[in-house]
């Protein structure tokens, strides 16, 4: 649990909500709501050093850190989707899904990071093939170009997120891929979970390069970095590609909901700052900017108190600030669970941290269902709760949930609970539609299939479709919820019959 703060204090919970059963609405999805699944490069692709791929960060720190990974598993193989993905793609044609969200590894295409290593045709082959047989099969790609895979050689040669310089190499980076496939993608993500990125990658050190040296401090650069690089591939799509592909483009930003641990004001208005120190970092300057102003604030005041010059959060210029404002066609919201949060007085001041500076009480509900992922809890009411604070707080913007799944640890094919999570959540999103009228067109389950779930290995399983990884072909067996994904797919209802 590396990435769990010592500073999150984990409460007993003084005010516990009953656990209901909620009444499945029996409401259609809107006409034109898209269904899709996703996957992630480095948690599927395998081929780690197959014809001409460079090594990236993730193949780094499996090979010299094994014992930071569950069973000293990494993603060499994995799914094996490098030599499996007509397999995959038949898998998606069975479900029925809209849409496939799946990401591009940097490495396979530019081995070295940058455009004057040069491009690896096999790479750019691999994902066409991939492109040409969606498109034979009706379902629409969604390409995210950064699913925390960054090529090992920014890493040692420049700091990859630490370092202004990635801003262009990401640049780069993102014009060949709206150059190489952008004629066949409408829907392209940017950064997949900035908070991941920087805060586990940047300061908890739970996921790769994991660096923890410089707690309160790199994390912030690593965020001002890629908001800085979203923008710039953003603009590059706006301007040379936007006009003739006539795609959408945005970033994807995750959050649990964040619920007050009682009506006490104080309460409230911790809850909402997690959701800003949280969701906000990336959403605030997308739609409005600039950070939000209590993380100006708060990290300003307390750089102050630390002995520091200026603040630790980087500050953007006026000319930054416009050229970030407005940089989304669409809002990305992985969600997946729901904290409590009661207000606490400031943590004293020391050692910085990013933890000290939102300084909050955060814990669970005990009675709330369990998964294999010791930060994933089962509460369905938060989806609406979450889309509803996101259509209020930034102007009403089309959201697309990227990301919404539950994990288990067996692979158990019969996966009753994973369908009631689907069922529970998906419900809870028609209430935020249709009674919030919250602007909500697609939703996306994690995962395709059983993968790489970085630290935990494969002890935790996020899939539709089981796979065996002990067996070298690595065969797809369906679990029970394929059946259900699939029917909500062809009914557009989550009951034996809706309403029109
Ligand atoms: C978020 C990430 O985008 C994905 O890579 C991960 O596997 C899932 N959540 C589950 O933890």
């Amino acid at each position: 649990m590396a990435s769990l703060e010592i500073y999150y204090t984990f409460i007993v919970c003084l005010f516990c909500f009953s656990q209901t059963t909620l009444a499945v609405d029996n409401r259609k999805f809107p006409a034109g709501f898209k269904f899709g699944v996703a996957t992630a490069s480095y948690q599927i692709e395998g081929g780690w050093d197959e014809d001409g791929k460079g090594e990236n960060i993730w193949d780094h720190l499996t090979h010299v850190s094994p014992d930071l990974i569950n069973h000293q598993s990494n993603g060499d193989i994995s799914c094996d989707s490098y030599h499996k993905y007509k397999t995959d793609v038949a898998l998606l044609k069975e479900l029925g899904v809209d849409f496939y969200r799946f990401s591009l590894s940097w490495s396979r295409i530019l081995p070295t990071g940058y455009i004057d290593g040069g491009i690896n045709e096999p790479g750019v082959a691999y994902y066409e093939n991939i492109l040409d047989l969606l498109e034979e099969n009706g379902i629409e790609p969604m390409i995210t170009l950064y699913h925390w895979d960054l090529p090992q050689p920014l890493h040692e040669n420049v700091g990859g997120w630490l370092n202004e310089t990635t801003v262009d190499i990401f640049a780069n980076y993102a014009r060949l891929a709206f150059d190489l496939f952008g004629d066949r993608v409408k829907y392209w993500v940017t950064f997949n979970e900035p908070l991941s990125i920087c805060q586990q990658g940047y300061e908890t050190g739970g996921k790769a390069p994991a660096i923890s040296d410089n707690p309160g401090v790199d994390l912030y650069i690593c965020g001002h970095m890629v908001l800085k690089s979203h923008a710039a591939a953003y603009h590059i799509y706006d301007k040379e590609y936007k006009p003739k592909q006539k795609g959408k483009i945005s970033i994807v930003i995750n959050t649990n909901w964040a619920e007050p641990g009682s009506d006490d004001a104080k309460d409230v208005e911790a809850a909402e700052r997690t959701l800003q120190f949280r969701f906000g970092w990336f959403a605030n300057p997308i739609v409005h900017g600039n950070y939000p102003q209590v993380m100006i604030d708060r990290i300003g005041n307390r750089s102050v108190q630390e002995g520091f010059t200026q603040s630790r959060l980087p500050q953007f210029t006026d000319e930054e600030v416009e050229s970030i404002k407005g940089t989304y066609d669409y809002i990305g919201l992985n969600h997946y669970s729901t904290s409590l949060i009661k207000w606490r007085e400031d943590i004293e001041i020391g050692e910085p941290s990013s933890s000290k500076d939102m300084s909050v009480q955060e814990s669970i509900d005990f009675s709330w269902e369990t998964s294999a992922s010791y930060w994933l809890f089962v509460v369905p009411w938060g989806m609406r709760k979450i889309s509803k604070w996101v259509k209020d707080t930034y102007n009403n913007p089309e959201i697309i949930i990227t990301e919404n799944g539950y994990s288990d640890a067996g692979g158990i094919l019969d996966d009753d609970r994973r369908i009631n999570y689907i069922r529970e959540y998906l419900s809870s999103l028609l209430e935020a539609i249709y009674d919030d009228e919250v602007n909500v067109t697609g939703y996306t389950a994690w995962s395709l299939m059983d993968n790489f779930e970085w630290f935990r290995g494969y002890a935790e399983k996020f899939g539709l479709y089981s796979v065996n990884f002990t067996d070298p072909e690595r065969p797809r067996t369906p679990k029970a919820s394929v059946d259900y994904y699939k029917s909500i797919l062809t009914t557009r209802c989550l009951v034996e019959e809706c309403t029109e």
